[in-house]
């Protein structure tokens, strides 16, 4: 539009006052418009005569506002992108992560959980969002009594919780609080670790350097018993051979030399325990190995009462200390003949393969073993027989021989419904030998 052509009022046409002021108004309107979008876009404002005439196109308010646009629209892609990124990163490391993590809301409703978390839940994991996680993951009708959960919902603190028992496994628990923008907790974040494996391997840590302690004394007792032990078994058979001795006094000699022997063979047994050897591996057949202690003790049984049964699968060799498997395999049937003592008995031995490991179980239907020991019977010096019986060493020597050999021990048992000892050994299949 040119002004010259506006000049002198006579010359105007009808209307045209009208049309100026519309014109203005609608001038004024797009200025307003365009003005607040500069504003937003971060723009300097138009002046006042900014949209009258071709300074319009000049300053081209809409080419700035549309190039703007454009710039937020390519800022906003990028930060999607970034966003999409920074989200997969964080679901990686959720779900990678080797620790059960879960989200629930203020009811304890799990809004989230990770693979981990699925992976122990096993196929009891669908259909868990939304669910009391106390219901889910404990098995029960109301929080627990100290439920971590609660206390930082209540407290807006983490809570660290070092061991909890659930359905016999141990776990370490770390609560913490799920924060909105102004501060409130929306949530709570549970990580969950299991620590069953770390559990035991410290029990057994500690049971290894208790029986380490434990060999040190009883080889120092064992040591200085010993000389003179000998030296009474020595001396009396000496007298013994005296022909001028009295029967009578011969008799009571004979009581001592019988007694210095209990106690020399409870000494070779500190000495067994004490000086644990390492074992000499060889390839041998479990198998043949069972039915030579077997084959023997049978034809030792003075009252005849007790019959071992074998049931032998076929079993790839071992690579093992033979003499010190057949000590386990003597010791545990020895202590079933014991239990068995004066009834009617049956041993029986199995051996099958097992993934990368033989095992060979030994059970009795004797008398079995009561609750209250069953924790006890593999420590050093724990005995329920009499004096002379019993040195309560035998178990924990095969405990130590097996341990040794990369393998586990363990039992199964019931007052009056027998004894189960089985053991399980790693072997380096190459080939099989008959059952
Ligand atoms: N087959 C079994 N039946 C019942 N009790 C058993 C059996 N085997 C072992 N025990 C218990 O375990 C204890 C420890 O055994 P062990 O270490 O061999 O020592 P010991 O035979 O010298 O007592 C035994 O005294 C006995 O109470
Ligand atoms: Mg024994």
């Amino acid at each position: 539009m040119k002004t010259k052509t506006l000049k002198g009022k006579s010359r105007r046409p009808d209307g045209y006052e009208k049309t100026l002021k519309e014109n203005k108004l609608l001038h004024q309107y797009i200025r307003k418009k365009v003005n607040q979008l500069l504003t937003i876009m971060g723009t300097k404002p138009l002046n006042s005569r900014g949209l009258r005439d071709e300074g319009i196109i000049a300053i081209d308010p809409i080419g700035i506002i549309s190039e703007s646009f454009g710039q937020v629209l390519e800022h906003l892609k990028e930060s999607n992108r970034q966003l999409r990124i920074a989200r997969d990163h964080l679901q990686a490391v959720f779900d990678t992560a080797g620790v059960c993590i879960s989200i629930v809301d203020r009811d304890l409703k799990i809004l989230k959980c990770n693979e981990k978390q699925k992976e122990l839940l096993a196929k009891n994991a669908s259909g868990i969002m939304g669910r009391h996680c106390y219901r889910v993951y404990c098995g029960i009708d109301s929080p627990p009594l100290s439920c971590p959960a609660i206390e930082t919902l209540e407290t807006g603190r983490p809570v660290f919780i070092k061991e909890i028992t659930k359905k016999g496994k141990v776990f370490q628990i770390v609560t913490s609080p799920l924060k909105n923008g102004d501060g409130t907790v929306e949530g709570v974040i549970e990580v969950s670790m299991d620590i069953t494996e770390k559990k035991k391997a410290e029990d057994a840590m500690r049971h290894t350097e208790k029986l380490a302690s434990i060999g040190q004394l009883a080889a120092g007792i064992a040591h200085e018993l010993n000389t003179p032990l000998g030296n009474i078994i020595g001396y009396t058979k000496l007298v013994l051979q005296d022909q001028a001795i009295a029967q009578e006094q011969k008799t009571k000699l004979e009581v001592i030399a019988e007694q210095a022997n209990v106690g020399s063979k409870i000494i070779r047994g500190l000495l067994d325990f004490s000086h644990q050897k390492k074992p000499v591996l060889e390839k041998f057949s479990l198998n043949t190995l069972i039915r030579r202690v077997a084959d023997s003790l049978q034809d030792t049984f003075t009252a005849g009462n007790i019959r071992i049964i074998r049931s032998l699968e076929r079993v790839p060799s071992l690579q093992a200390d033979p003499n010190q498997i057949e000590q386990v395999i003597y010791n545990i049937i020895i202590n079933a003949v014991h239990a068995l003592e004066g009834r009617d008995g049956i041993i029986k031995i199995k051996s099958r393969t097992m993934k990368n490991e033989v095992e060979f179980s030994i059970q009795d239907n004797g008398p079995g073993i009561p609750k209250a020991h069953i924790n006890r019977i593999f420590d050093p010096f724990f005995t329920t027989k009499p004096v002379g019986k019993g040195t309560g060493l035998g178990l924990s020597i095969c405990t130590g021989i097996i341990q040794e050999h990369g393998g586990s021990i363990y039992v199964e048992s019931a007052p009056g419904k027998g004894a189960t000892f089985t053991v399980r050994l790693p072997y380096k299949p190459k080939t099989l030998c008959g059952g």
